[in-house]
């Protein structure tokens, strides 16, 4: 036979036409599915894609306003809320809901989750004041938990117990020990010797969760030594800690300090994990930060 059926003819172009179609859907697949590198982010469907555009954007924003002070740590430390300031409030941060807790004194930020799904906070320097856990406790899902250390349990355990949440008598830093630490006794700050534990054993022996909501870290200079555990690759990483947020009082600086501050904050950037929001200026500095680089985080406060 010389002729071809005509109905072969017809399938064969649709076996081609589904060959090509079925190719091209792979291609489509592993290229949407494609993680990481920056120009297949864009276009990714996970998560963190989603929101990598608009990270970028404040990103961008903040680089551009303090690249110029990269080396001058007193430039910084006196010009970093500009910025911050400026950024916060561009088009692509306008989703965010950062709401505001406030004690006696100051004021904790935190972003409440869109699912009913409970939180862990951690407080660490609770200060004889619960007046912002106190706040949030009644707009956080039922369930959710409250963790609190400070080395005077004289107010301190009563109020965080009654929240309620777990206290912890002593101090939390970066290694355990004896350490020299500002404390508030009656209404004054004294130096006082106490006990510190470690953070990571702290986290994982103690209070037994690695996926914290939101930690509050008042550590009357203690949060110097644990700038470099939030960097990628830190110790909160090797130790699979997750932080959504975190509120940092950093302490007034010594020249040395404001080293240590301006290449944190030079580092976070470099990261691209967390963006900075809400800074407070006065001798000690406020900032409140939000993890953009972690799934579970993303879905919970920022989709
Ligand atoms: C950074 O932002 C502040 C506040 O908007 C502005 O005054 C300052 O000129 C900016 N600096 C640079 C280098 O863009
Ligand atoms: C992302 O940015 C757009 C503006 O470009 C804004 O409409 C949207 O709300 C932002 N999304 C989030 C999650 O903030
Ligand atoms: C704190 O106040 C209590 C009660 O007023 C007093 O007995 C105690 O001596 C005070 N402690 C210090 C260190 O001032």
């Amino acid at each position: 036979m010389v002729f071809q059926n005509p109905t072969m003819t017809r399938r064969n172009g649709y076996t081609t036409f589904f060959a090509v179609l079925s190719v091209s859907l792979l291609l489509y697949i592993s290229f949407i599915n494609t993680p990481s590198t920056t120009s297949f982010r864009l276009g990714g469907n996970s998560a963190v894609d989603k929101v990598y555009k608009n990270y970028s954007a404040w990103h961008k924003c903040l680089k551009n306003n303090i690249t110029s002070m990269e080396g001058n740590p007193d430039a910084l430390w006196g010009n970093l809320w500009r910025g911050i300031k400026l950024c916060e409030v561009i088009p692509e941060m306008k989703g965010l809901f950062i709401g505001d807790y406030p004690n006696s004194d100051e004021t904790k930020r935190h972003i409440v989750p869109k699912m009913q799904l409970p939180s862990v906070i951690v407080t660490l320097g609770i200060g004889h004041d619960t007046g912002a856990e106190e706040k949030l406790i009644k707009g956080l899902p039922h369930g959710s938990e409250f963790f609190g250390a400070d080395p005077m349990h004289e107010i301190n355990e009563d109020l965080y117990t009654k929240l309620p949440g777990k206290y912890f008598p002593f101090a939390v830093g970066e290694s355990s020990g004896f350490a020299e630490a500002s404390v508030l006794i009656n209404t004054t700050y004294t130096t006082k010797t106490v006990v510190n534990v470690d953070i990571i054993y702290f986290l994982k022996n103690l209070v037994k969760r690695n996926f914290i909501d939101d930690i509050w870290i008042d550590g009357e200079g203690a949060e110097y030594g644990l700038f470099d555990h939030f960097f990628n690759g830190g110790r909160f990483d090797e130790n699979g800690i997750t932080f959504c947020q975190f509120n940092i009082e950093i302490h007034a600086p010594d020249t040395l300090q404001k080293k240590l501050f301006h290449d944190f904050i030079f580092r976070l950037l470099k990261d691209e994990r967390y963006a900075i929001y809400r800074p407070v200026q006065g001798h000690h500095m406020r900032l409140f930060m939000l993890n953009f680089a972690n799934e579970e985080c993303v879905y919970k406060y920022i989709l």
